[in-house]
């Protein structure tokens, strides 16, 4: 459903502002894997998190924590606040973050990004920075419109005698019926709308809406009547609309500040979605500068002092702040002071640590301005800390029997079956895995005495090598285990044995 001319500053004859319905880029969601166990924070009604609830296990007190800011976030009373999740590797900290953004559900934007993501050759890093801050802010525009809607039963252009002589003959108005569940409607349309018509390729038997204000056409997809004459892959069919034809329809738009970022530096084609998804193929020619920000929050501000769109302060999530350097920092300070800002959520693992940024080659002596979780003492104070800890060893033996499930619940490879003469090697991945006392046992002790990290890492290898052996059922024994542990190091191992055989490697 997207609107150009619709918008209301666009009636209120400003400089008119595009909102167009955007989808959001799937790339970032694809993040969640190492996480696709955590459904939430696991809390109860009066806000106590259980101590295994949701995918989540134990880091109680951290979780509560969460469940606070998420309730803030909702209350709408954490905009330009920052919250820092600190604690050691693998102690959960990403996994909070995603329980986070999975509580406040589809509605409320959340952007994730990594420190280290602002770093490239093309964008400055406060352009990124700045880009990710305005994803991380949703603007609801709800408006009630005046629409026609149905499918279309005729379509007639009426022709006249062109006044102005010998041009032959033009299109005086344009006849076009309407159908929708409960009824027919004729309407006697503009020729302007006909131009808009054509260009929306409206033939009878799509479905189409026509706003009665602006006389905007979209074509909504094909009707589902029609669906049997041709089976095209690029049609959608759709059902014949319910209720009235001329009705009034609510029609709520969420979009980020970014969305209208780039629906306004963009203004070539059209501000449809399927236009502006093949636009966004296209490199990027129009810069979206200061000054398009500044005339688009002042339009937006215009917008919701009016009532008619709605501030939804999101989440921008900075996992590994500590790869930020001083300036990012600086213009994160700054940012968190503008009036439209989302709730900072940031992640280190780092304890006293170098800021990134405050060191010089010229001094390769000097340490550089050390601070606590590598962010500057002017920033530190404005956040709320959240720690988290070490797991306990049957807090890991419950992570690690929650991930296997996760990870041996469905089939490696699903489609390949007996009937379909697969060779006994992809046989055998189709059989389902599980852990058997001892191999649970043999984990949790590497999860104690290496990391969560590297014991939910050998879940995988363990598993193909139960298989590989032919064991029933794919039952993984402490033997599978322990070959995978010899198979595969870890990070401390792989160091110490880079210090005994140093003469082997380039160095
Ligand atoms: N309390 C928990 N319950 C269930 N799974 C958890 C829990 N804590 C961590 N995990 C899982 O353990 C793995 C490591 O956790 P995560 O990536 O969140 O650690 P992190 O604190 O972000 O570490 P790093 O500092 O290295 O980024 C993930 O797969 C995560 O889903
Ligand atoms: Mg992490």
């Amino acid at each position: 459903m997207a609107t150009n001319g619709s918008a209301p500053a666009a009636q209120a004859g400003a400089k008119p502002v595009q909102i167009s319905e955007v989808r959001q880029s799937a790339s970032r969601e694809n993040r969640t894997a190492a996480h696709s166990h955590i459904k939430g924070l696991g809390l109860r009604s009066d806000g106590f998190a259980d101590a295994n609830a949701q995918g989540f296990i134990g880091q109680t007190a951290a979780r509560e924590a969460c469940g606070l800011v998420v309730d803030l976030i909702k209350a709408k009373k954490m905009a330009g606040k920052a919250v820092l999740l600190a604690g050691g590797p693998g102690t959960g900290k990403t996994a909070l973050a995603l329980a986070i953004s999975q509580e406040l559900g589809t509605k409320v934007p959340f952007c994730a990004m990594t420190g280290s993501e602002v770093y490239s050759a093309e964008v400055k890093k406060t352009e990124a920075l700045m880009e990710n801050f305005r994803r991380a802010i949703g603007l609801r525009v709800q408006e009630k419109k005046e629409v026609y809607e149905g499918e279309v039963a005729e379509l007639t252009p009426e022709e006249a005698e062109n006044p102005l002589g010998s041009y032959g003959r033009t299109i005086s108005h344009l006849l076009i019926t309407l159908r929708s569940s409960r009824g027919t409607k004729k309407l006697r349309l503009d020729p302007s709308i006909y131009e808009a018509i054509q260009k929306e390729r409206v033939r009878i038997g799509d479905v189409v809406y026509i706003e009665a204000n602006t006389g905007a056409v979209k074509r909504v997809g094909r009707s589902d009547a029609f669906s049997t004459e041709f089976d095209l892959e690029a049609e959608e069919y759709v059902p014949v609309p319910k209720g009235d034809v001329h009705k009034k329809k609510d029609i709520v738009q969420d979009v980020t500040l970014h969305d209208l970022d780039v629906a306004n530096a963009r203004p070539q084609g059209g501000q449809d979605v399927v236009s502006m998804m093949g636009q966004l193929m296209k490199p990027r020619k129009t810069e979206i500068t200061e000054k398009l920000r500044g005339e688009i929050n002042k339009v937006v501000n215009k917008y919701i002092d009016q009532g008619v769109a709605e501030l939804v302060p999101g989440v921008l999530f900075i996992d590994e702040v500590h790869m930020l350097d001083i300036e990012c920092f600086t213009y994160l300070n700054r940012a968190l002071e503008s009036s439209i800002s989302p709730i900072v959520v940031l992640a280190s693992n780092r304890g006293l640590t170098t800021i990134r940024g405050t060191t010089s080659p010229l001094a390769p002596q000097d340490p550089g301005l050390v601070s606590a979780h590598g962010i500057p003492p002017d920033l530190l104070p404005r956040l709320l800390i959240i720690p988290t800890h070490p797991y306990t060893a049957p807090e890991i033996r419950t992570i690690i029997q929650t991930r296997s499930k996760l990870e041996f619940a469905a089939p490696t490879a699903p489609q390949l079956t007996e009937e379909s003469g697969a060779s006994a090697a992809s046989k055998a991945l189709a059989v389902r895995s599980s852990l058997s006392p001892e191999a649970l046992e043999e984990l949790t002790v590497q999860g104690v005495n290496v990391s969560l990290r590297y014991a939910l890492q050998l879940l995988a290898p363990s598993g193909i090598l139960a298989r590989a052996r032919g064991s029933e059922n794919g039952v993984i024994s402490g033997n599978d285990v322990q070959e995978a542990v010899a198979l595969f190091w870890d990070a401390g191992r792989s160091s110490a044995q880079l210090k005994e055989r140093e003469g082997e490697f380039i160095s």
